[in-house]
């Protein structure tokens, strides 16, 4: 029987798209911190959308963790067609106030997690094609982010491997996509952020079931690249234009009005 492995699947946009995923009939694997609630979680979208659901409890930025979620699928047998590395977080504020523990945290997780599941995956989504992986990267890819630094430039890498790897992947039948999200509320932090966010944070948002739902049916049509809601569409094509003098000063008003309130 074949599964959709979600990372980050407790709340938010991960959640979300275990439920678009489930709402297709696809059988879903959530994985996600220990005591978020997984196993209700799993036993509400059995019930609701009558599919198979499973849980794997553990902190992703372990080195091993990637390894110990390959063993545990290919102990209980499931065969993943779709891997979606959606867990990720960032903060705002200048980057020398972060320790380094937070930085190098923030890399782990969104940098290495994204990395090592990939990997240990592919041979089992090349066995089991077609199949599809979706990488969560974010808006902020396409700039360079004061007060976001370390976060933006994680995320120049998910989209970066993500667009190479297509090229590589697509020979095998694995048809690989970039979820490239602008402001979603999707928990008080982030709603906290974008309302105290500038131009660029507000023209952004877009609810959470909406981004979740164009991710999935997108990837699973094999679109490249997938920028949900045209307000983001549309400003990402405005800000390509400007000359790069006046990008720094609309970016850095953006994220210093974040800042400041
Ligand atoms: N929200 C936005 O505005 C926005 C915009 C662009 C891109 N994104 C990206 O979208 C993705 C999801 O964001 P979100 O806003 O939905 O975040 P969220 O609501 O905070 O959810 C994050 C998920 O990742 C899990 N997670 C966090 N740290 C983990 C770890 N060390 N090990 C395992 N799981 C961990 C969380 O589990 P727990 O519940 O256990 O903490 C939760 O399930 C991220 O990659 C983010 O960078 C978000």
């Amino acid at each position: 029987m074949k599964y959709t492995l979600i990372t980050g699947a407790s709340q938010g946009m991960g959640l979300e798209m275990a439920r678009e995923c489930a709402s297709l009939g696809r059988n879903v694997l959530l994985i996600s911190l220990p005591k978020e609630n997984l196993n209700n979680l799993c036993e509400n979208l059995r019930d609701e959308f009558n599919i198979q659901t499973d849980f794997y409890e553990i902190d992703l930025t372990g080195g091993k963790s990637a390894e110990e979620i390959f063993k545990w699928v290919k102990k209980n047998n499931y065969s993943i067609d779709f891997l979606i590395n959606n867990a990720g977080f960032g903060g705002v504020g200048p980057f020398e106030d972060y320790t380094l523990a937070y930085v190098e945290k923030m890399i782990d997780l969104n940098i290495k997690a994204t990395t090592r599941m990939t990997h240990f995956f592919i041979p089992e989504l090349k066995k089991n094609s077609p199949s599809f992986i979706l990488n969560n990267a974010s808006m902020i890819a396409n700039f360079p982010c004061p007060y976001k630094s370390v976060y933006a430039a994680s995320k120049v890498y998910v989209k970066y491997f993500t667009e190479a790897l297509r090229i590589e992947l697509m020979s095998f039948g694995i048809s690989v996509s970039l979820l490239q999200p602008g402001a979603t509320p999707t928990n008080e932090i982030v709603k906290n952020q974008i309302k105290k966010g500038g131009f660029l944070a507000r023209v952004s948002v877009t609810e959470t079931h909406e981004v979740a739902k164009k991710a999935v049916r997108n990837t699973l049509k094999g679109r490249p690249v997938i920028i949900p809601g045209w307000k983001n569409r549309m400003s990402l094509r405005f800000l390509k234009i400007l000359p790069y003098s006046l990008l720094q000063i609309v970016i850095l008003r953006s994220y210093k009005s974040m800042q400041k309130n």
